[in-house]
């Protein structure tokens, strides 16, 4: 995996960012749960940090990486309250990024980073009614490069049932929701390029494996 100068970055808040997913999820969940949504949102931090190379590379502006990569392993942080208890999303499961911004501005971190969490997908007007959020949706598009960056990086990884994403099969779930929504993703990989998950899904073939055999058992277990 090519980090390029990311690498000097890579470690900033991650002690920090491991503390508050292991303080907010293990008071309703297992460790695996923590290692399931951690391990989420450093792919994606990964990712960010390879689609940022690539958009300096080709001449565009600098991205504030600390930022990016700080607010990435914690972009999902609200996800432990949209989880059932058998690790089933809620039917409201996206108003985890609306939870994730207010965990993290009671917690303190840095308001930019809270509003990572709060924008790092899309919503339209009639889904942030659906989920009672007080939101108009140009509240809640990304609103700065690092913003999109995570918002495209979180395409390419799903954790409710860890896999990685092939752009077009997701964008076609999109396109379900509404064609605006894969508009979006598509303005993002337009200005971002493409972006290849093979080599990562060699990476995490095991961890996969093993992690979604654990999901079946335990939503089996708690099921009894
Ligand atoms: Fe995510």
């Amino acid at each position: 995996m090519t980090r390029g100068k990311s690498l000097q970055y890579t470690f900033v808040g991650m002690d920090k960012a491991l503390a508050l997913h292991r303080k907010i999820g293990l008071k309703k969940f297992p460790e695996k749960v923590v290692e399931i949504i951690w391990t989420h949102c450093k792919i994606v931090a990964d990712i960010c940090m390879v689609v940022a190379d690539k958009f300096e590379a080709n001449g565009g502006k600098n991205v504030d990486r600390e930022m990016l990569f700080s607010g990435a392993l914690v972009h999902d942080i609200g996800a432990y309250k949209c989880f059932d208890k058998r690790f089933i999303p809620k039917k409201n499961y996206m108003r985890h990024q609306y939870e994730g911004w207010k965990i993290l501005k009671n917690e303190g971190w840095d308001e930019r980073i809270a509003n990572m969490a709060l924008r790092h997908t899309p919503l339209l007007d009639f889904q942030l009614k659906n989920l009672s959020m007080k939101f108009k949706e140009e509240e809640i598009k990304p609103q700065n490069l690092e913003e999109e960056i995570l918002a495209y990086a979180d395409i390419f990884h799903s954790k409710g049932r860890p896999r990685f994403n092939e752009f077009e099969q997701y964008v076609s779930f999109l396109d379900s929701i509404d064609k605006r929504c894969s508009e979006i993703a598509r303005e993002y990989r337009e200005k971002f390029g493409e972006f290849d998950t093979k080599i990562w899904e060699a990476n995490y073939l095991v961890w996969h494996r093993d992690v979604n055999k654990w999901i079946d058992d335990f939503k089996v277990s708690r099921e009894i």
